[in-house]
């Protein structure tokens, strides 16, 4: 689509094509008659509603474009819109160029400074309709030119023109509308009727007010958006596990949709996402660990097994016992009478008991930073837990809690069974964070799509062990898009961050086992579309 823009800045000198009309002749232009004009304000009264109900700002203006252009018979348009002192073009349409399939479009929008001396920066700021019979015959009286580079580029001549500035309610004015070569009956560039000059107003003047309801929405959702990344950023950055995830899972999760738009063959040929349903995917990549918030920081960034408070609870302890069997507790003041004594500090003996209680503690707190505990180890842990020394009071007390005990027994990683189940629960709290969230109708999916990123095909996932036939293709796209990002993000404590490659690999064994959907991991790998963060 192209057409063309005009600067104003340059002379207009006359164009290769024959001039038929000249400007301010006098204008011997049939008026409607009833009928045609009780048609052409119904015909507007559509247009207005159909304007009225687009909130996309890009959308609208090309529709706006569009139905001025159809309304007027123009074979071309174009639309400005009037910022803090500037011309940004926004739209360009041109019947004639888009039939020349082989003509590359002569155009790149550039913003138009608001002055006089262009045809639309005339109009931007006195707010005047221009309706000119032919551009390239202006009189010098008027302080406007027209800019030909456009046709001379393109091979294109632009005659009649009719210019509109778009005012709202205040009479303030959003932008310009301008219309090119009302065509006529017998294809012929024609004039445009003055008839249609109010009519147009009219439109430009409904496109005002859908122009600044589409751009406060555009600013509402704008700072809902910054509202979403900065909180979900900032819940994310409480782990330097976790920094940045919710940003790469919406990146991958854009990039498999947007892949998926592109394939016209395969298992994803009949299936297209809308510029809706790209945003409520997105908006829910963005939000689908936002959860995490209710859970304890503690559990969320554990680094070992023990808390550090719990590691010095212990080391506490063992420094007491040692204290204690050495020197028979005579530095805590228990005396004699204390069982653990009996033993006199600097013999072979004290010296034994001291070896053995700081062997056991340095176990203790090699058991705690592993990652993994074997068989072996885990009974040399129990020994351990199984003995007990007499406080100061002559109770007796385990070397190791309970508490401690379930934290250290952990095989794999640094959670225990309650921690992990702790951290699954954000699922939930991301459900019932989102769907207080009044989203419109086009995004009524995003608090379901959020809260079903642990669910598994088979059935297998969590919070609800949803199935296949249960997870739309926007769950399975996130469920790929957030394992990956938890396996390739900066290391864990119970391992290091994979490649992309052995990563996919993982994707892949997942796919295989009937948890994830194999179609979506292939296109995620093969296009490696891990690499568009
Ligand atoms: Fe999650
Ligand atoms: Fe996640």
């Amino acid at each position: 689509m192209t057409a063309q823009p005009e600067t104003g800045n340059l002379v207009a000198h006359a164009p290769a094509a024959e001039q038929t009309h000249s400007y301010a002749s006098p204008k011997q232009r049939e008026p409607f008659s009833d009928s045609a004009l009780r048609t052409q304000v119904e015909k507007l009264n559509q247009i207005g509603i159909a304007l009225s109900s687009e909130t996309n700002l890009e959308r609208l203006l090309e529709l706006i474009v569009q139905e001025a252009r159809a309304f007027t018979c123009a074979d071309a348009g174009s639309l400005y819109i009037l910022d803090d002192g500037i011309l940004y073009f926004h739209v360009a349409q041109n019947d004639t160029l888009k039939r020349r399939a082989d003509t590359p479009p002569g155009f790149k929008p550039y913003p138009l400074a608001l002055s006089k001396e262009s045809i639309a920066g005339y109009v931007g700021i006195t707010g005047e309709i221009l309706n000119i019979e032919n551009v390239y015959k202006l009189p010098k009286t008027v302080p406007y030119n027209f800019n030909p580079d456009f046709d001379l580029r393109n091979e294109y001549v632009t005659r009649s023109m009719l210019v509109v500035p778009m005012k709202d309610r205040e009479e303030q004015i959003l932008g310009v509308l301008q219309l090119i070569n009302a065509t006529g009956e017998a294809g012929l560039v024609v004039p445009f009727q003055e008839s249609v000059e109010h009519l147009v107003m009219s439109l430009a003047s409904q496109a005002a007010v859908a122009i600044r309801n589409a751009k406060l929405i555009a600013n509402i959702k704008a700072l809902f958006e910054a509202l979403i990344r900065y909180s979900t950023s900032a819940i994310d950055a409480r782990s330097p596990h976790t920094a940045g995830h919710s940003r790469r899972v919406a990146a991958y999760s854009e990039a498999l949709a947007s892949a998926i738009n592109d394939e016209t063959m395969g298992p994803f040929r009949d299936v297209f996402f809308s510029t809706e349903q790209l945003e409520e995917l997105s908006y829910a990549a963005w939000l689908h660990d936002i959860g995490k918030i209710g859970v304890p920081e503690q559990i969320l960034d554990k680094e070992n097994k023990l808390s550090a408070e719990a590691m010095a609870t212990i080391t506490t302890r063992f420094d007491l016992i040692k204290s204690l069997r050495v020197h028979g507790g005579c530095d805590h003041g228990s005396g004699e009478n204390n069982k653990n004594s009996g033993r006199h500090p600097g013999t072979k003996e004290a010296e034994g008991a001291e070896q053995e209680i700081e062997r056991e503690l340095s176990f203790i707190s090699k058991v705690n930073r592993s990652p993994f505990l074997s068989d072996a180890d885990l009974s040399t842990l129990d020994e351990i837990a199984s003995k007990t020394y007499e406080d100061l009071h002559g109770h007796a007390r385990p070397y190791l809690t309970d508490k401690e005990m379930e934290c250290l027994s952990v095989k794999k990683g640094n959670l225990t069974d309650e921690e992990y189940k702790r951290i699954q629960t954000h699922v939930e709290h991301t459900y019932n964070i989102v769907r207080n969230i009044p989203f419109t109708k086009t995004l009524k999916n995003v608090p379901f799509y959020s809260a079903s990123h642990h669910e598994f095909l088979d059935g297998t996932g969590y919070p609800r062990g949803l199935t296949s036939d249960e997870l739309p293709i926007q769950a399975r796209i996130l469920a790929v898009a957030d394992i990956f990002d938890a396996l390739t993000a900066v290391d864990r404590p119970y391992r290091s961050a994979m490649p992309p490659s052995k990563a996919c690999q993982v994707l892949n064994a997942h796919a295989k086992a009937g948890r994830l959907d194999q179609d979506i991991v292939n296109l995620f790998t093969e296009k490696a579309l891990y690499n568009k963060t």
